[in-house]
């Protein structure tokens, strides 16, 4: 638990900004985290709490102590004939999970397969793909208080989940630090294949939909459309899909009717994102070393040495353009620090 100082952040952010932290430590158990923040530097120094550095956008150096989330462990705690529950640390690799539990023979979290990041930060964002969302399969997330240093839990109801949102990026926000998650998962497959290409993939391949079938035909779609991290540094959706009143998408539909966007509810519609910014003819724009991805407009990209405020620049000048094109506001989904 050494804190290191004038520490790079390069390796611990997927868009592989090189910004460094003042202070930087790493806990591997809510006791370590504990001890932590009794430390004098808490209380004086702006922190940041790490997970997997799959959602964040550096765009300067960060003038505190950075405390990165390595707490492990995947483990059943109940199971009946249907379902296992299971608790697993804030610091396991999301994928690694995934690949877990299809070993297991559980379902609930195969169309999330290859989703970037750590187990703590799910709930944080409400991740989701190919129409599931975390939420339907978190029943408790375990924190530690910041202020207190005391341990607490969230029914997954009090966690206000919504889209890529939840209590965590609001009245929580900077004040908790997730140590684990308590999944269910079922042990019936839910064969979720509807959404997206996954039916289309599973039938190219000759597969039926099981669990481990379902995640390798996201794997494949996913690897297709999105960039390996370790190869073009991202942050995968950098803005969120923007949810407008029907109304207005009508109207937009006259003049753009191809405009993709999903009824959401009587009034609202969820618009594509990629689909605005690929029509506006950003796919594949480039400046300087800072990108939209050319296969998929929703993904900024760092080319190399991109800074941070390089892609925040580039991230304004989409949204602008999207506004002044289609009369939207679009938001970042990664967090801007
Ligand atoms: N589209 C384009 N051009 C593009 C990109 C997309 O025309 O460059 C169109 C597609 O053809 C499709 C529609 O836009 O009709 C939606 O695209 P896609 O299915 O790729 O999904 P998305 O809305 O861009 C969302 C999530 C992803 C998730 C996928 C699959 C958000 C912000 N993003 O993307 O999540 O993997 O659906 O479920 O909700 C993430 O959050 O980081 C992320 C990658």
């Amino acid at each position: 638990m050494k804190i290191q100082q004038n520490y790079s952040l390069k390796n611990y952010n997927t868009f592989g900004i090189a910004a460094t932290a003042k202070y930087f430590a790493c806990f591997s158990s809510e006791n370590e985290l504990v001890e932590l923040l009794r430390n004098d530097l808490c209380k004086t120094e702006p922190l940041f709490i790490l997970g997997g550095g799959s959602n964040i956008l550096l765009t300067q150096d960060f003038e505190g102590l950075v405390l990165a989330n390595t707490i492990k462990g995947m483990e059943v705690l109940i199971e009946d004939n249907h379902s296992s529950t299971i608790e697993v640390g804030a610091g396991e690799v999301w994928h690694d999970f995934v690949l877990w539990s299809i070993d297991k023979n559980l379902s609930g979290i195969e169309n999330l397969a290859l989703i970037p990041g750590l187990v703590g930060a799910s709930p944080m964002q409400n991740i989701g793909a190919y129409g599931l969302e975390v939420k339907d399969v978190i029943t408790t997330v375990h924190f530690i208080e910041i202020g207190s240093g005391n341990s607490k839990i969230l029914s997954n109801e009090d966690c206000n989940f919504g889209y890529r949102d939840s209590i965590f990026k609001h009245e929580l926000k900077e004040k908790v630090v997730i140590t684990k998650v308590i999944f269910k998962l079922s042990k019936t497959p839910l064969n979720k294949t509807t959404y997206g290409a996954i039916e289309e993939e599973l039938k190219n391949l000759n597969l039926d939909p099981s669990p481990k079938n379902i995640s390798t035909a996201v794997i494949n779609i996913r690897s297709r459309k999105l960039p390996d991290p370790k190869i073009l540094g991202n942050s995968g959706s950098f803005f969120k899909n923007p949810i407008i009143k029907t109304t207005q998408f009508e109207n937009l539909k006259r003049e753009f009717p191809e405009m993709v966007g999903y009824t959401i509810s009587e009034t609202k519609t969820k618009i594509a994102a990629g689909w605005l910014i690929d029509n506006a003819g950003l796919k594949g724009y480039r400046k300087a070393d800072a990108g939209v991805h050319k296969n998929q407009a929703l993904v900024l990209v760092n080319y190399g040495n991109a800074t941070g405020l390089e892609i925040i620049n580039l991230a304004k000048e989409i949204q602008e353009k999207i506004k002044d094109k289609y009369g939207i506001s679009i938001t970042p989904e990664v967090n801007i620090l």
